[in-house]
């Protein structure tokens, strides 16, 4: 086959890779020249993608995988097209932001020919392909869904960092505006991908066909929403909890111990691209889900709260030195989309304090762009708190932040006996201050 994917992004080099490994013909489309020229050359463009290196110089030295800004160059004559440039959210209205996902359809839909399969993998709010995007295509190419070209919906389900073993891992979800959509689009995926074998699934592990594009739309916002559902549970048992006295974390592990009760983890923030956007993603299908807005506000609100609880303990902020542990939104990744880092600033501020950030990641200059302060190693400080799970914070203590007062670990990450003499609040311990 011939095909095109739409966003050379972290997860479209990855899918444009396994799509030429299996021997495809496959050309790349990105409006970033500079992303492009890498992959031509059989550089990857971002690090940390297991395999990615490799597969992808190897397919692009076999002629298998080109890339290129020019939509006229790769739409054309192509089996299928799988876009997977990215949707945002607006922070402050919930409402999504289809600039990016609405210019690549009007740029492909000039080229497109009879014929062509079109997918969308990017997350969407359900309704969106049925409703927005084929009658989008339709106006553009002057060509009719159904009959000249289908359009899948079909969520990207992986990790960033293990793309190819999450592809083989998880079961392809499509949906279709026709059976006859999304039968070739079963065909294609069979041709494009396999599947391990897992014998913990109610069905064998390969493609399947949810019946329509809105439940395939609707299965990614569900198994997302349900773990923002799921946390801001958790968030409200461990602030409870913290209230009252007892050790949430204990309590959790033994709920979780009969096979009903799946109680995830309470944290400071759920931060990164996905699960603090796509509760908000199917809210503006579902505005009534009450349970969803709840558990979306209750999440966002923590930071605030454990704030307002510093400002008890201390008396007042105004003009205290806090600092923040951690500006990436989860361990490991240098990456601050959606991070709690912000409102955890931004709280301590309006409560005014003077905070500044750490994060073994970023370098000053770094922090800098995004905003923040950079805390100066040895600088007097009043309040430390803990906002990413980086190992290295099990690591500091008291000895490290001359005259700090309190340190509240919203992450569970720090350990007691480096904090000797100086008040710990972890979240969910439920441990009186001394
Ligand atoms: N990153 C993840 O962990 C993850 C996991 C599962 C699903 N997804 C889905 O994949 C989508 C893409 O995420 P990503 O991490 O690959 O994004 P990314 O930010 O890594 O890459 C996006 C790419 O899109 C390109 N682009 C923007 N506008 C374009 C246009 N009009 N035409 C062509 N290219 C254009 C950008 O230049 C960039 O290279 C997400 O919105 C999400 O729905 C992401």
């Amino acid at each position: 086959m011939r095909i095109a994917v739409i966003a050379m992004g972290k997860i479209g080099l990855p899918l444009a890779v396994q799509f030429a490994s299996k021997g495809h013909e496959v050309i790349g489309v990105d409006v970033n020249p500079a992303t492009v020229d890498l992959v031509n050359q059989g550089v990857e463009p971002f690090p940390g993608e297991a395999d990615l290196g490799r597969l992808l110089s190897e397919n692009v030295e076999a002629g298998r995988l080109r890339a290129t800004t020019d939509y006229a160059a790769a739409i054309p004559n192509a089996d299928a097209i799988v876009i997977v440039v990215p949707l945002f959210v607006n922070d402050e209205t919930w409402e999504p932001d289809f600039t990016w996902m609405d210019a690549a359809t009007a740029s492909f839909a000039e080229h497109l020919s009879k014929d062509t399969l079109v997918i969308y993998e990017t997350t969407l709010p359900v309704g969106t392909v049925r409703g927005r995007f084929a009658p989008m295509i339709e106006e553009i190419s002057g060509l009719t869904e159904g009959r000249d070209f289908h359009a899948i919906f079909s969520p990207e389900r992986v990790l960033t960092g293990r793309v190819f073993a999450d592809l083989r891992k998880y079961p392809k979800l499509i949906g279709g505006l026709s059976q006859a959509g999304a039968d070739r689009a079963r065909t294609f995926y069979e041709a494009v991908l396999d599947f391990d074998e897992r014998d913990d699934l109610p069905r064998p592990n390969g493609v399947w066909d949810l019946g329509s594009a809105e439940a395939s739309e609707m299965a990614k916002l569900a198994e997302t929403t349900y773990r923002d559902v799921n946390i801001g549970l958790a968030n409200q048992f461990a602030l409870y909890a913290d209230r009252v006295g007892i050790n949430v974390h204990a309590v959790i592990e033994a709920s979780n111990s009969q096979p009903y009760s799946h109680i995830h983890r309470p944290g400071i923030f759920v931060g990164g691209h996905c699960i603090p956007v796509y509760p908000r993603l199917y809210l503006s299908g579902d505005p009534d889900a009450t349970v969803v807005r709840s558990a979306r506000l209750a999440n966002a609100s923590v930071p605030e709260v454990l704030v307002a609880r510093a400002s008890d303990l201390l008396g007042s902020l105004a003009g205290l030195n806090a600092v923040v542990l951690g500006a990436s939104y989860r361990t490991g990744v240098k990456e601050t989309a959606f991070s709690g880092v912000f409102p955890t600033v931004a709280a301590l501020e309006a409560a005014g304090a003077k905070a500044t950030v750490h994060d073994p990641l970023y370098s000053a200059e770094e922090l800098a762009k995004l905003g923040l302060v950079a805390h100066v190693e040895g600088a007097a400080t009043d309040l430390v708190i803990v906002q990413t799970d980086h190992p290295e914070y099990a690591e500091v203590g008291a000895s490290d932040f001359p005259g700090v007062r309190l340190v509240i670990d919203g992450r569970r990450v720090t350990s007691a006996e480096k904090w000797t003499g100086t008040p710990r609040i972890v979240l969910g311990e439920g441990v009186a201050t001394p």
